[in-house]
C-alpha cells in the first residue's frame, strides 16, 4: 500500500495523525501504545507535529511506550544520535512518563548494545508476541532501512531481534526483520527526490532483500504502509 502526498509537509501532517490514530486505537484495545521510531531527517517533521497541540493533546501519553527501530552509537550529546532528534523535536515537549521511552542502550560496543536492548525487549514484551503496535521506517538511498545494510548478514538474521552494525560509522545497532515484520503496522516515511531511484528500484526491481533490505519488510497483508512524497514517487512507473 502506497500513499502519495504533495509535499513533505503534507506527508508529515498525515503521518502524525496516523500516529494518534494508532495510539488511541491501542490503547482502547490493549490499554497501551508500543511504538519503535525511526531515525534519520525525513520524520524529525512528523515529529514535531506530533508535539503540536493539536495532535500532542490527542495522544494518551500515558499510555506509550516508546522504542527506536536503530541507533548509532555516539553519545546522547551527538546531534546524530536517532534519541536524541526524538527528544528534540517531541518527547521533551509532552507527557510521556520518563520510563516509559526506552532508548537503545548503545554506550560501549554495539554488540553489547545489542544483547541489551534484545534485553530489554523481551523482558518488556514478557511472553507476549514482540509486537510493536507501529514502526516507522526510513528509506536509504542504498535501500537500507534501520541500519539493515546492503550485504549486511543482519539482513539474513534468523532469531534475534537485534543485531550489531559494527561496520558501520559510526557503529549501529537495529532491529532485525523477525521483530520488524511481527509488527501491526509498520510506517516508510520517504520524501524527497534523492530517494526516487531506490524507491523505485524497491517497489519494481527484482525481490532482494539482500540487496535492498527494505524490500524484507513484509509484516503481511494489510500491516505496512509507504507514505511518499510526490518528489520520491517522480520514479516510480505505474502508481500502486
Ligand atoms: C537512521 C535510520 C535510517 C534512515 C534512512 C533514511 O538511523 O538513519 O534508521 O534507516 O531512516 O537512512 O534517512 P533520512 O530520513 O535522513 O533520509
Amino acid at each position: 500500500m502506497i500513499r502519495i502526498f504533495a509535499d513533505a509537509e503534507a506527508l508529515s501532517e498525515a503521518a502524525a495523525a496516523l500516529f494518534v490514530r494508532a495510539a488511541q486505537r491501542a490503547v482502547r484495545n490493549t490499554g497501551r501504545f508500543v511504538v519503535a521510531l525511526s531515525g534519520g531527517q525525513t520524520p524529525r517533521r512528523t515529529y514535531e507535529r506530533l508535539a503540536c497541540p493539536e495532535c500532542r493533546d490527542a495522544v494518551p501519553w500515558e499510555a506509550v511506550h516508546v522504542f527506536w527501530g536503530d541507533e548509532r552509537c555516539v553519545p546522547f550529546e551527538d546531534p546524530r544520535r536517532n534519541a536524541r532528534i526524538a527528544h528534540e523535536a517531541l518527547l521533551r515537549h509532552v507527557p510521556i512518563p520518563a520510563h516509559q521511552v526506552h532508548p537503545i542502550p548503545c554506550e560501549g560496543d554495539p554488540e553489547t548494545a545489542a544483547v541489551r536492548y534484545e534485553a530489554l525487549l523481551r523482558s518488556f514484551f514478557r511472553e507476549a508476541p514482540p509486537r510493536f503496535d507501529l514502526v516507522f521506517l526510513g528509506l536509504g538511498e542504498d535501500g537500507h532501512t534501520a541500519s539493515l545494510f546492503p550485504s549486511h548478514p543482519a539482513v539474513t538474521e534468523p532469531r534475534r531481534w537485534v543485531a550489531a552494525v559494527p561496520e558501520a560509522d559510526p557503529p549501529r545497532v537495529t532491529l532485525t526483520l523477525p521483530i520488524l515484520n511481527q509488527a501491526r503496522r509498520v510506517v516508510f516515511l520517504v520524501t524527497g527526490a534523492r530517494k526516487a531511484e531506490i524507491l523505485r528500484a524497491v517497489w519494481e526491481g527484482p525481490f532482494d532483500p539482500l540487496r535492498w533490505p527494505a524490500q524484507g519488510v513484509r509484516p503481511g497483508p494489510g500491516r505496512i504502509l509507504w507514505m511518499v512524497d510526490a518528489e520520491a514517487a517522480a520514479g516510480l512507473s505505474r502508481i500502486w
